[in-house]
């Protein structure tokens, strides 16, 4: 983990960065400083030390984030298991046997009960670990204003609709992400989230063996990455759950993601199809060319992406187990 990188444009975007997430509603840098000071430590432990055991649970936690954020805002719903009052987001399609993480935040929920019981929301816990997730991964860092309340509900079908599909066209995952008052750059940035982690088999294996239902491969898709794809997820059943790890550095939070998709080497369909727009083919070579310009804007669309449809005030909760509603 080489920090230097990250540390150089730390301090000038926490001055434009405050600015920015400034205007959003009642949250607060300092607002658990009196009720919970220890709150940063306890979260950074927990983090690192998650990242120590699994390298990837990194990435798992920027999904689990982005996925809360994106289903009736960050109210920590994606976190409820099941209930007698509702399905949770937990089995809907996007999530199923994919979304992962939620062991960590459950430990640290656990630790943050001892020091400062009933006072931090789960929402706020995902959305710090995640800031510190991506730091720790040789991202940026940035500043998370606070005050989450936890929802009361959660909503599978909510989590079926709102969640961009990795086999839908540009134009519909841009539409969604539209609709979630993010724009265009900060789709593309975002979008960069997937230089850390996995992707399972099944979310690109029509590109390798039968995009045209003729039996033939996308014909965008690199021929050298073709071949190594075509190694790790046999065309059969069976190499559904295999891994693929979506740029050459998939622990490292870098621009490689967006140089990757420049030479034809995107790994879902809806990474690659980025290139396929004149609009966003140009943010994308822009990051690919300038690491900086990338870091700074992931890191101004996670503010925003944080701020999503947030419970403050007297709304919601401060749930004492992430996982069911007090
Ligand atoms: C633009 C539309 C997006 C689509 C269609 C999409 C789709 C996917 C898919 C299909 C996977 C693999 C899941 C699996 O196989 O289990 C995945 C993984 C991932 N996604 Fe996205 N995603 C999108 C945007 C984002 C955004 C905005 C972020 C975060 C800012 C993000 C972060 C991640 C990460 C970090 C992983 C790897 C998770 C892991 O290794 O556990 N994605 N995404
Ligand atoms: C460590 O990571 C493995 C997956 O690689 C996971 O099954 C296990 O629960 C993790 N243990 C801890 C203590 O986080
Ligand atoms: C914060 O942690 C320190 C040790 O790191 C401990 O001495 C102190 O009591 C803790 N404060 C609270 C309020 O939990
Ligand atoms: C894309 O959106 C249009 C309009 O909402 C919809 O009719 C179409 O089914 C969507 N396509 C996919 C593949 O989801
Ligand atoms: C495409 O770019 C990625 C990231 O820089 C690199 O790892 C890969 O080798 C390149 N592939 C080709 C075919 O140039
Ligand atoms: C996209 O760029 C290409 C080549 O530069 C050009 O031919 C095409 O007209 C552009 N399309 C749009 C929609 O601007
Ligand atoms: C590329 O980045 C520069 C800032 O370095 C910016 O002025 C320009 O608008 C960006 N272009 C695109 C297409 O994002």
């Amino acid at each position: 983990m080489n920090r230097n990188a990250s540390t150089r444009f730390v301090i000038p975007f926490i001055c434009l960065l405050s600015l920015l997430a400034f205007g959003s509603s009642q949250l607060d840098y300092k607002f658990y400083d009196n009720s919970c000071p220890n709150l940063s430590k306890i979260i950074r432990y927990g983090v690192w030390s998650a990242i120590a055991n699994e390298t990837r649970i990194a990435a798992s936690l920027l999904r689990l984030h982005f996925h809360d954020c994106f289903v009736n805002g960050c109210e920590g719903s994606i976190l409820l298991d099941d209930s007698s009052n509702f399905k949770g987001e937990k089995n809907a399609f996007p999530n199923r046997n994919s979304v992962r993480g939620f062991e960590v935040i459950d430990a640290i929920k656990q630790n943050l009960e001892k020091a400062c019981p009933s006072t931090v929301s789960c929402t706020d816990i995902l959305t710090l670990a995640t800031r510190d997730a991506v730091f720790l991964s040789g991202g940026p860092f940035w500043p998370v204003s606070l005050g989450r309340r936890d929802g009361l509900t959660a909503s599978e079908a909510s989590a079926n609709t709102d969640l961009p599909s990795p086999f839908e066209p540009l134009e519909n995952i841009t539409a969604k992400f539209i609709s979630k008052g993010l724009d265009v750059k900060d789709m593309v940035a975002l979008s960069g989230g997937h230089t850390i982690g996995f992707a399972q088999c099944s979310t690109f294996k029509q590109r390798l063996f039968d995009f045209d239902g003729a039996g033939n491969p996308d014909p965008i898709l690199d021929a050298a990455l073709l071949g190594n794809l075509r190694g790790i997820c046999p065309n059969q059943d069976n190499s559904d759950t295999n891994l693929a790890p979506f740029d050459s550095t998939s622990a490292k939070f870098d621009n490689s993601y967006f140089k990757s998709l420049a030479n034809n080497s995107g790994l879902l369909q809806s990474d690659q199809a980025l290139m396929g727009d004149n609009k966003t083919a140009a943010v994308v070579l822009n990051y690919s060319k300038f690491p900086f310009l990338f870091m700074r804007d992931f890191a101004s669309s996670m503010v925003k992406m944080g701020n999503i449809a947030v419970l403050t005030g007297q709304d919601g909760e401060i749930r004492k187990n992430c996982r069911v509603v007090n």
